[in-house]
């Protein structure tokens, strides 16, 4: 945990040391007040005055002053530092995040969860910054306090000063006893902040799905309810806090009392000076006070515990996708799977896919097929190394994707996931991310092949209509165009449409894939679709069925010899005629 501290004070190191320097000579001067105080008041009292005695008060007195004024600038100094290095330090740790999520695999950010990794950047952030601000003032200010005060109390009246070793251990046992009845209630509020977090962002990520369902209501009761578990534990932790004033101010009293009545007794008959007497009673609330000091720093440090323990179980998540060794280029668009179990589990009792063997040549068109859940995305996510094999490999060009470095790799094969996203920017930019330097004909080529162009032009802004967060201001068909367009655009060797025309009527699905044999050059597609319109003129066709390849061959093949293709031919002719 102090390796995320130390490792992301980078930049901010001065200000990170400066502080506690600060705080400490801050607090050093604070207890050399009461002193200096209790020297004015004391010599005042004496009887007879003695000769130089506005030399001594105005010594003193200014002294005092002055030791404040410094103090009060260090104070302010400390603040100054602390700020500095505390937003530094979320800055930077900010980043890492962001970059390790970076380089997650599909497979690193399934087992976080999106929603947890949100909340990992962004509150527990908040709370590891409070604690790092915490622990550069606080926790140096608070035993300095404690240590010098105890000391100094000592110094002017150790007899006096024995009642602090009856009050320092009460009010620090009354204090732990609080702090340790409400850890749990706070990290139970914590956890119960999470899911009202979660709630609000499914609920956002998917506003359109819950007005569709008229699901308002229902959203705005589970929220509720999460709002409601919050505020009761919330209450429950606050209902024990509100007691430490009480208890702090009954052992502060107490003691005050308590030297006023031993210390007035001495005072009257062996002639202790009162200004001894207030000194001491000022170093009493500052003692007493770093003792609660101490407690709350306790509390808030062990809960943003919970906070740094998260971040760094994402900071050291080994991202299971690593970098092969060999920096050549996709050569060709050949794939072979070889013998290829896989799992998302990586455990080969739960086999998504099993005893895969499949063999494309460069430049074929390949159709694949099968019922939904039967595993067609899960492999055809394996050629760009979305997700590792479990057994056997993958081969592009006739090499292991494990040995390309996955730049090259994903360079050489574009796919077009089954929920793809366009990106807010306009259409243009949306286009430039499968290749930053397109010209404007080269975008209009790629947009043409996927049969978007016209569409496009028929906007007013063209090309520079803007999107909207995640492309909403484009129809579903529409945004299915201009995904296969922005994958064309990486001139790839591979492309791989997963249901990518599945919202494109049957005429300008058959234009696209027309358009693709006939406009881009030598290029490997695979299609997967639902229809058999859409795969029916490949080269040839792989049937899946529940993890395995249960057929391959031409529509003519299969539409003879394989019954699941036939069921699904055979429904949808049934469709067909019904229309
Ligand atoms: N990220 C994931 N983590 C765990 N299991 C998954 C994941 N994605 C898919 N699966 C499981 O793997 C199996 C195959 O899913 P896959 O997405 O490959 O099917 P599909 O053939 O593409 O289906 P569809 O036609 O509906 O797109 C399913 O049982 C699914 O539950
Ligand atoms: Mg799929």
């Amino acid at each position: 945990m102090f390796k995320i501290m130390t490792k992301n004070t980078k930049g901010y190191v001065l200000p990170t040391v400066l502080t506690p320097l600060f705080v400490i000579v801050e607090s050093v001067l604070e207890i050399f007040i009461p002193t200096l105080m209790a020297t004015i008041v004391n010599s005042l009292q004496s009887t007879p005055l003695p000769d130089d005695i506005m030399n001594i008060v105005v010594s003193n007195g200014l002294l005092m002053v002055g030791a404040g004024v410094v103090a009060l600038l260090f104070g302010a100094l400390a603040g100054r530092t602390s700020a500095i290095a505390s937003t530094g330090f979320a800055r930077n740790l900010r980043a890492s995040l962001f970059e390790k999520i970076q380089q997650f695999s599909f497979a690193n950010v399934d087992k976080f969860s999106t929603a947890s990794l949100v909340t990992r950047c962004t509150t527990d952030v908040n709370n590891a910054q409070t604690a790092f601000m915490q622990l550069i003032r606080v926790v140096f200010r608070a035993p300095t306090m404690l240590i010098m005060a105890t000391v100094m109390a000592f110094r002017i009246h150790a007899e006096l000063a024995l009642i602090f070793f009856i009050s320092i251990p009460l009010l620090g046992i009354l204090m732990s006893i609080v702090v340790i009845k409400v850890h749990p209630m706070f990290m139970k509020m914590l956890k119960r902040y999470d899911t009202m977090n979660a709630t609000v962002q499914e609920d956002l990520v998917a506003i359109r799905v819950v007005k569709a369902y008229v699901r308002e209501d229902y959203e705005i009761e589970r929220y509720r309810k999460a709002t409601e578990e919050v505020r009761v534990s919330q209450l429950a932790a606050e209902k024990l806090m509100v007691l430490v004033n009480p208890i702090a101010n009954t052992v502060m009293y107490g003691t005050t009392v308590a030297l006023l009545l031993i210390g007035g007794r001495e005072i009257i008959y062996l002639g202790l000076k009162a200004g001894t007497l207030t000194a001491l009673m000022t170093y009493s609330t500052q003692i007493l006070m770093s003792v609660m000091m101490i407690c709350f720093i306790s509390v808030s440090l062990v809960l943003s515990r919970a906070s740094l323990q998260r971040i760094s179980e994402v900071l050291n998540e080994v991202p299971d996708i690593s970098d092969g060794e060999s920096d050549v280029e996709v050569e060709n668009g050949s794939i072979d799977f070889e013998n290829v179990d896989f799992s998302y589990s990586n455990n080969k009792d739960n086999l998504t896919l099993e005893g895969i063997n499949l063999h494309i040549k460069s430049g074929q068109m390949v159709g694949i097929i099968g019922g939904t859940g039967d595993g067609k995305s899960s492999l055809v996510q394996l050629i760009p190394r979305f997700y590792d094999v479990l057994n056997g490999s993958v081969k592009v060009a006739g090499r292991d994707v494990r040995e390309y470095n996955l730049k090259n790799l994903r360079e050489g094969v574009s796919m077009v996931l089954q929920k793809n996203v366009l990106f807010s920017g306009t259409i243009k930019e949306n286009m430039k991310w499968g290749d930053e330097n397109a010209a404007d004909e080269e975008i209009q080529q790629a947009c043409k092949v996927a049969q978007a162009h016209d569409f496009v032009m028929s906007f007013p802004d063209g090309y520079d209509t803007d999107l909207g967060q995640g492309g909403v201001n484009v129809s579903g068909g529409q945004k299915q165009r201009l995904c296969i367009a922005r994958a064309l655009l990486k001139k790839p060797k591979i492309m791989i449409l997963d249901d990518s025309t599945s919202a494109v009527d049957t005429a300008t699905d058959a234009a696209i894939r027309a358009a693709l044999r006939s406009e881009v050059g030598h290029m490997t597609t695979l299609i997967i679709a639902q229809r058999i319109s859409s795969v029916q003129d490949c080269d040839f066709i792989v049937v899946m069925n529940d993890g395995k390849i249960n057929d391959i061959g031409t529509h003519e093949e299969l539409l003879e010899r394989n019954t699941i293709y036939q069921e699904i031919y055979n429904s949808q002719q049934k469709g067909v005629a019904e229309e």
